[in-house]
């Protein structure tokens, strides 16, 4: 996965959106989706600025497939990177797409206020805090014991 340090600019400025669209949109042509035919990217930004990228790699037996954004969530933490400002999700579909439950539940995790958003490639755009996606999450404090 490419990956280099992003602009200083804050996670929601405009600058820092479009470098991150255009990331998800070269990820998602390494998209491994032939079972859907629905590719997609992701760029996901580091609190240390860095980006990394992700797509979905689908597999002949379906559930064993994993999401762009899980792809990119993973492949970041390989790096030693487990706090996030931003992600961009690509995709081919008329309507900006929200991740699904699971790539929510994984984000959490790591990004509680991450701020989402989601690109179309004729220009739309929708945007999301994690509050918005996964209210009354389960996150790690969850776990703790009385
Ligand atoms: N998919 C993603 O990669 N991210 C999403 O946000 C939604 C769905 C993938 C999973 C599968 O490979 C294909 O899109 C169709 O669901």
């Amino acid at each position: 996965m490419a990956e280099d340090r992003l602009l200083a600019d804050p996670p929601g400025e405009e600058r820092t959106i479009t470098v991150l669209r255009e990331r998800a949109f070269a990820a998602m042509e390494r998209a491994y989706a032939p079972y859907s035919s629905f590719r997609v990217g992701a760029a996901l930004l580091g609190s240390d600025g860095s980006v990394t990228e992700g797509c979905n790699v689908e597999n002949a037996a379906y559930p064993v497939g994993i999401c762009a954004e899980r792809t990119a969530l993973a492949s970041a933490v390989a790096r030693g990177i487990r706090s996030f400002e931003a992600i961009v999700v690509a995709t081919e579909a008329q309507e900006p797409t929200p991740p699904c439950g699971m790539c929510r539940q994984m984000l959490e995790e790591f990004a509680p206020h991450l701020l989402v958003v989601s690109v179309t490639r004729e220009g739309r755009s929708s945007r999301w805090t994690m509050d918005d996606l996964l209210p009354k999450a389960f996150t790690p404090h969850s776990l703790e014991r009385r």
